[in-house]
């Protein structure tokens, strides 16, 4: 009786450790989604960097900007409340930004992870991402940090791909062909909200109301900065070495 006793419980214990090793190197296999937050005033060369970080890491690459100006060339409701605002350089109220990204998140491309350009930009947007993240994705902040003056000169000198939106800069990394985009052959244009007094607003804003998550991030332990005011080569090497080794 002793005996078979033994027997069982060391049958048991079999059973526990094969439930650990499985469970464990099911874990390890399939880390927690990736998200890479991308913070920065406009122009610091968000969209750039993860664009570069979507070709490389096969991550999606969301911007709401884009999402926004692709709901406004379709003129969907939400494109038509969101023109007025982005056309002055001011932020879309956060609720209909949240609204519109979570829905995208929810697509089975973003299951590994997804790269955020220019979202959160509020502390409230900060906030309602962070009570959705909980324990449940791996989160890298960086912050692309640029001054005013180097912005502007960006900016204006910007065009970007009407089809995939790849952006260009007329001096610094100009497309092969004037108008053109190299990617896609699609019609390089300029943004409405790339003139100068557009710029200087957006500046204004990202100062007020989106700079304060750079305390925000720091606090949680989260944040890394990166000084773009080098080629996008060399920053984008500063931003993989922040991302985890997976
Ligand atoms: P959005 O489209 O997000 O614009 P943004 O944040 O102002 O940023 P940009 O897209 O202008 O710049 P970027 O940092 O991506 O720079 P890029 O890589 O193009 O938002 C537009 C509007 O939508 C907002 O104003 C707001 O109204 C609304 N909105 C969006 N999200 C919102 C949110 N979450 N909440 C509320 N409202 C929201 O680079 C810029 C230029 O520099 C390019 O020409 C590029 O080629 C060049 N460049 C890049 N890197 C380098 C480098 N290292 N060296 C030299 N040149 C470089």
């Amino acid at each position: 009786m002793i005996w078979h006793g033994s027997i069982m419980r060391a049958i048991f214990y079999i059973f526990l450790a094969s439930i650990f090793m499985t469970s464990s190197s099911f874990s390890a296999q399939n880390p927690a989604p990736l998200v890479v937050i991308l913070l920065g005033p406009p122009g610091a060369g968000k969209g750039t960097q993860a664009a570069i970080l979507r070709d490389q890491f096969h991550l999606p690459h969301i911007s709401t900007g884009d999402l926004l100006r692709d709901q406004l060339r379709r003129g969907t409701e939400l494109g038509v409340r969101a023109k007025d605002f982005m056309d002055k350089g001011h932020l879309v109220p956060d609720h209909l930004i949240l609204d519109m990204l979570f829905e995208r998140v929810k697509s089975t491309d973003c299951a590994l992870g997804y790269i955020l350009d220019g979202v959160p930009r509020t502390i409230p947007q900060a906030e309602a991402l962070q009570t959705r993240f909980q324990g449940k994705v791996e989160l890298v902040v960086i912050n692309l940090d640029l001054s005013d003056r180097e912005i502007i000169e960006r900016l204006t000198k910007r065009v970007s791909c009407e089809k995939c939106g790849t952006p260009y800069h007329l001096l610094y990394s100009p497309p092969k062909t004037t108008g053109i985009c190299d990617k896609c052959q699609g019609k390089l244009i300029q943004r409405v909200d790339d003139t100068e007094t557009v710029i200087v607003k957006r500046l204004r804003v990202y100062h007020k109301q989106t700079s304060p998550l750079i305390a925000y991030y720091t606090k949680l332990g989260l944040l890394h900065s990166v000084r773009c005011d080098q080629p996008k080569e060399k920053v984008f090497a500063q931003v993989v070495a922040h991302l985890p080794k997976r």
